[in-house]
């Protein structure tokens, strides 16, 4: 409880609060994680399914992972994480939102301030031309959806082997270097850059508040306060305080 009210005062007198999100935050919304004993690579090979070359060389496969998240992403409704780090932006609370997540849900909840740094699973993109789809203009049960140019559709979302979109990343680093306190919610902090970002806002003074349901690589040596538990309960207990 103690630390609970400790991180409830900072995010109160944050004058420029934001919040590092991934897979976790969305789990309780019914989305796998990536790693651990439910994580998605356990099923998936990463190298198989999620890098930009075997897209590119077996689009067939890998839309059959694709067509199964697109199912899950379809039924899945924004937890109450969502809903508290949305309303901290209304109150504002919280500046932005750097998420890791392509499911949409941080936007369906109703934050404005979203910095997609993997993309929205919600838009295709054609590989060949570069036009951007809603994804509800296509067919997605064909074996390999095609753009009318003949280019390969796939998911606006970064692969393996792909670049962070450069305005995501320009404005991520922009956020991260005015944070005064950033909430780190649900990831493993496993995957680079985003993982940079926890060690650049330390670097520069901003109080690290790591939210996971177990300890990461960050918990030891940047966090300042650990909240273990589920991103929905310790949110709510956080919002509750405020
Ligand atoms: P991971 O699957 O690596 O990590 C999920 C984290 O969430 C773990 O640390 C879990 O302990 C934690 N967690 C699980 N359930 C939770 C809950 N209910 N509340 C709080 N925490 C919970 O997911 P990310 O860190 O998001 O990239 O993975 C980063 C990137 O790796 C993803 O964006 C994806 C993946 O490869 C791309 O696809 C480019």
């Amino acid at each position: 409880m103690q630390k609970l009210k400790e991180a409830a005062r900072i995010i109160q007198f944050a004058d420029f609060a934001i919040a590092l999100t991934g897979a976790g935050i969305s789990v309780e919304s019914g989305i796998p994680a990536f790693r651990g004993a439910q994580g998605l690579w356990q099923k998936y090979d990463p190298f198989e399914y999620a890098h930009i070359e075997a897209f590119v060389h077996h689009p067939a496969k890998v839309w059959e992972m694709l067509r199964e998240l697109d199912l899950i992403m379809q039924k899945a409704r924004p937890n109450p994480a969502h809903l508290v780090l949305a309303a901290w932006e209304r109150e504002n609370y919280l500046k932005a939102i750097i998420t890791q997540n392509v499911d949409n849900l941080h936007q369906a909840a109703g934050s404005k301030n979203v910095i997609e740094f993997h993309g929205n699973a919600f838009r295709l993109r054609c590989l060949k031309c570069d036009r951007i789809y809603a994804r509800d203009e296509i067919d997605l049960t064909q074996s390999v959806p095609l753009c009318p140019c003949g280019g390969l559709l796939k998911p606006d979302v970064v692969f393996f082997g792909e670049n962070i979109p450069i305005e995501a990343l320009l404005e991520a680093k922009a956020a991260v270097n005015a944070c005064d306190v950033m909430l780190v919610v649900g990831t493993s902090a496993e995957v680079a850059p985003a993982n940079t970002f926890p060690w650049e806002a330390k670097k520069h003074g901003a109080k690290i508040i790591e939210i996971n349901i177990n300890p990461t690589v960050l918990t030891e040596e940047v966090t300042d306060i650990f909240l273990e538990g589920r991103a929905s309960e310790v949110l709510t207990q956080l919002a509750q305080l405020l």
